[in-house]
């Protein structure tokens, strides 16, 4: 399967930056074996399909209604319309910050399936429960209650331990690569032999310097990149790094 690297620009950028990503990455070479995909703050998603060439659009959380009095919302079928084929769902910052349970991540994870777009779903463990040797416990748990009645056609399983996100502190490969064999099982487990051929990427401080490392292993399939990916040029070259990976 080609490489997958998302871009999660989280709550930052602007128009000027859009046009600025846009102009810089039309200048870097394309990429082949890999799958590019950025989730901007949902209104610039318009701005991004005009200017962006050989990349995915992608929406960092939906709605787990399709419809109705949910104000603030934004439902599966709308991202659809504006070209989304993939959604972040159950970030660590959804669940911590606005409470987003694992039925919640379920729920919308189904709806984005339903409407044809790939559910990244995420999961991982806190400091804490590092520390504490509960990581394998937590992770397959979070999957379990995250992933109840999601189909596994498009489902994408990112794996961020919140203790590299946005810290600096990536997880080295062996840690990452031992939760991503663990994750690998557990799909297989819940989906059959189809489940192993999920993509599984890693999430939290990945930059242009560890990439290549983290996409030598084995189950490691891509990443998702957030403070690196609000600048083209390291951008890409942790994608070329996937792609290279991949070869
Ligand atoms: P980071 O964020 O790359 O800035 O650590 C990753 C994420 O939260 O998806």
């Amino acid at each position: 399967m080609p490489g997958l690297v998302i871009a999660n620009w989280k709550l930052h950028g602007s128009l000027a930056l859009v046009a600025e990503f846009g102009q810089q990455w039309r200048a870097l070479p394309p990429l082949s074996d890999v799958e590019v995909v950025v989730c901007p703050p949902t209104p610039y998603l318009g701005a991004i399909r005009e200017a962006f060439e050989g990349m995915r659009l992608g929406a960092q959380d939906c709605a787990d209604q399709r419809e109705g009095a949910f104000t603030g919302e934004v439902a599966v079928q709308m991202l659809g319309e504006f070209g989304c084929r993939y959604v972040i769902i159950g970030h660590s910052e959804r669940r911590s910050l606005y409470g987003e349970t694992d039925a919640q991540v379920a729920r919308k994870a189904r709806l984005a399936s339903a409407e044809g777009l790939h559910p990244v779903v995420c999961v991982g463990e806190s400091l804490e429960q590092r520390e504490a040797g509960q990581e394998v416990k937590v992770v397959s748990e979070q999957l379990l209650g995250s992933l109840a009645q999601v189909p596994c056609e498009r489902l994408v399983i990112a794996y961020e331990p919140i203790w590299a996100i946005g810290t600096g502190r990536t997880a080295t490969p062996e840690q990452a690569e031992a939760m991503h064999g663990v994750i690998r099982r557990c799909m297989q487990e819940h989906f059959g032999a189809v489940g192993a051929a999920i993509p599984i990427i890693y999430g939290g401080s990945v930059k242009p310097e560890n990439a290549s490392e983290l996409f030598g292993c084995e189950n490691i399939d891509g990443a998702l990149v957030g403070g690196a990916s609000l600048e083209a040029k390291s951008f890409w070259q942790i994608a070329s790094a996937a792609s290279a990976g991949r070869a």
